[in-house]
């Protein structure tokens, strides 16, 4: 029998699953992606794009293209989907799984503040003209419109349109995994004094924290949103073997 699994995706993990889930050969395997990004990168399953239309467009889609299970491997921060995912599982009766990178935790030498969002983070910028690492996509930065006084660098996958109407701000385009030192250079090419970021997690973007904690730079991380609770693995492997455990029938895995 093959199982048809839905993957929510547009992450690095998400597509590393369906390349470890195609390999096994006995899976239909699609990948959703909401369509942000302008130049996706190459993924070895079959794609569709663009949102559902809420839970219940989501469950729709579920039960027409007759879905075994669906699989929730989307960003940490992208709390909306998670959430339609699982009310969408509730609705059709098809199982969710998980994929929750776990996030970073402080180590001695880190200097974090966490916050909930950018006008928080405004707000802890302070008056005076600080050096600032935004390390963080379209839809964030606008709020640091607010406080023009400071310098901006800015990292994002997608250029920022229209501009931050501040300044002084300067656009890198790129997309990780970024290494520390490199990470680095950068942030002492740019005299970086604080960054702002997500706790993504995962060793992709680890390395402006780990540069950071080398330099004594401060870091803003916006703590995670609160995401439903569903039977969850923390890595590609692990959720591979909780698919295995859910396609493979009992006697062949020597149960
Ligand atoms: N948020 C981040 O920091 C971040 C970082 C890296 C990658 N991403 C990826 O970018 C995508 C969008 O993130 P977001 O923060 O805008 O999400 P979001 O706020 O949780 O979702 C907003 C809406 O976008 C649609 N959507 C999101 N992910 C989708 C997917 N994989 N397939 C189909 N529709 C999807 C859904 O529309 P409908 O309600 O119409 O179904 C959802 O209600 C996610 O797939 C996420 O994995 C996000």
């Amino acid at each position: 029998m093959t199982h048809r699994i839905l993957i929510l995706g547009g992450t690095t993990e998400a597509r590393q699953l369906a390349a470890r889930l195609a390999a096994r050969g006995d899976l239909d395997i699609t990948l959703s992606l909401a369509g942000r990004t302008e130049n996706p990168v190459a993924q070895p399953v079959p794609v569709r794009v663009g949102g559902f239309g809420g839970a219940r467009g989501l469950a729709e889609w579920l039960a027409e293209h007759k879905s075994d299970l669906m699989i929730d491997a989307t960003h940490p921060y992208a709390a909306r989907i998670s959430a339609n995912a699982a009310e969408a599982a509730r609705i059709s009766g098809v199982p969710i799984l998980a994929l929750r990178r776990p996030g970073w935790e402080p180590v001695e030498g880190d200097r974090w503040t966490l916050l909930d969002d950018g006008d928080q983070a405004v707000a802890a910028l302070g008056h005076k003209p600080r050096r600032v690492f935004l390390a963080l996509g379209r839809q964030e930065v606008a709020a640091f419109e607010t406080a023009p006084q400071h310098a901006y660098v800015i990292r994002s996958v997608d250029p920022i349109t229209p501009p931050l109407g501040v300044p002084d701000a300067t656009y890198i385009l790129a997309r990780g995994p970024f290494a520390e030192a490199d990470e680095r250079a950068l942030l002492e090419a740019q005299r970086i004094d604080v960054i702002v970021a997500k706790n993504s997690g995962g060793q992709a973007t680890y390395g402006k924290i780990a540069a950071a904690r080398q330099l004594g730079i401060e870091v803003i991380l916006f703590r995670r949103p609160q995401l439903p609770d569903v039977p969850s693995a923390p890595s590609v492997s692990a959720m591979a073997e909780m698919v295995d455990h859910f396609a493979t029938p009992a006697e062949k895995r020597g149960v």
